[in-house]
């Protein structure tokens, strides 16, 4: 058998040619994804030797799993603990996580409000309801004093948790609040009579850093990053942690990043692994160990207008979603 100088001789590349055997090459090996589509999830394959020899499991973030204990009843802290669901990146799973983790949170016992701060409505849709049909929504909220949060909340269809629905409306709000006084913190003082009455509330943000995002980051105490693994998603996270630093700085001391949550993420593709890696290499213990996986239930649960932990409720969506909301709890509603 020749060694690798056969390769030159393709068809036509002199009178050896003809004679060579079609196939000199070795057969191809497949591609690092054909090959990662039949084998099992890279990162359990390393983890394999390593559980034997030092039984740590290391997780999807490359990092070893810590053990996430099963939630303790609930912790009364008096007030809500408020956390943005935030990326000015589009189709990132803002949506998708705010329905998730609200859902499994409330799974846990806690008492769980979603804000819908998008004009797109998304959450409010992918709840069930119709965006044509809404009597008052977030907008009338923000826009007249006289309408009290409690004619606005509306029962999600699972059991303890309820949402502050939105539709186009809102995206009139943008505008006139611009000349509204004290603009940025309007969001947090309509929230104010309803927050003794939830354990957390989740806010569902618009993807840009406009005056809506920057009410909602005024009225939290917390910001999660949802973030696709995809290279593309990576850029403009800067500008987003320069929005938070700001909006820390000058209006809502409080403020802090609950975590950078990994979305959509391809255990079987290097780039997803890549794409982690960058991550955690940026972020750190910011990165949450959970990571949620790209799967077409979610798009169902959508059409389906309920989360996925209703819909599909063992599947892996629904159960990385429960981890996380584990993962939320000990980082930063349990504490
Ligand atoms: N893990 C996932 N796997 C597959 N599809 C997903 C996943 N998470 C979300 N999706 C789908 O991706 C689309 C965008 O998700 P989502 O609406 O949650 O993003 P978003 O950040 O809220 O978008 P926008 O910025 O437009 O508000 C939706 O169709 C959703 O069903
Ligand atoms: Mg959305």
């Amino acid at each position: 058998m020749s060694d690798g100088g056969t390769f030159s001789g393709f068809p036509g590349q002199g009178s050896a040619a003809s004679e060579m055997p079609p196939l000199l090459r070795p057969p191809p090996s497949p591609t690092r994804d054909e090959q990662s589509v039949s084998d099992p999830l890279p990162f359990e394959r390393p983890a394999a030797t390593a559980v034997a020899e030092t039984e740590v499991t290391i997780g999807p973030t490359g990092r070893p799993m810590p053990f996430l204990p099963e939630p303790g009843p609930v912790v009364d802290r008096g007030r809500a603990r408020v956390v943005s669901m935030c990326n000015q990146k589009g189709g990132v799973g803002k949506t998708t996580t705010t329905i998730n983790l609200g859902a499994s949170l409330a799974e846990y016992g806690r008492k769980v409000l979603l804000v819908d701060f998008d004009p797109q409505g998304s959450l409010s849709v992918g709840l069930g309801l119709n965006p044509h049909e809404m009597d008052l929504t977030i907008y009338n909220l923000l826009m007249q004093r006289d309408v009290d949060i409690h004619d606005v909340i509306v029962p999600s269809g699972v059991p303890g948790m309820d949402l502050l629905p939105s539709n186009i409306d809102l995206s009139a709000a943008e505008v006139q609040l611009v000349h509204e006084v004290a603009r940025e913190q309007t969001l947090q003082r309509v929230l104010a009579p309803a927050m003794d009455k939830y354990d957390v509330v989740l806010i569902d943000c618009q993807p840009s850093l406009g005056l809506l995002t920057v009410n909602a980051l005024t009225a939290s105490d917390g910001v999660i990053v949802p973030l696709e693994c995809e290279y593309f998603a990576l850029r403009g996270v800067a500008l987003l942690k320069t929005t938070i630093d700001k909006v820390r700085e000058r209006l809502n001391p409080r403020l802090e990043i609950d975590g950078v949550l990994g979305t959509m993420f391809d255990g079987r593709t290097l780039h997803s692994r890549e794409v982690m890696d960058r991550l955690v290499q940026a972020w750190g213990d910011k990165v949450f160990h959970t990571v949620i996986r790209r799967t077409v239930k979610f798009s169902d649960s959508t059409v389906a207008g309920e989360p996925i932990t209703t819909y599909a409720s063992t599947s892996g969506g629904a159960e990385a979603y429960r981890q996380l909301a584990k993962e939320v709890l000990a980082r930063c509603l349990d504490e």
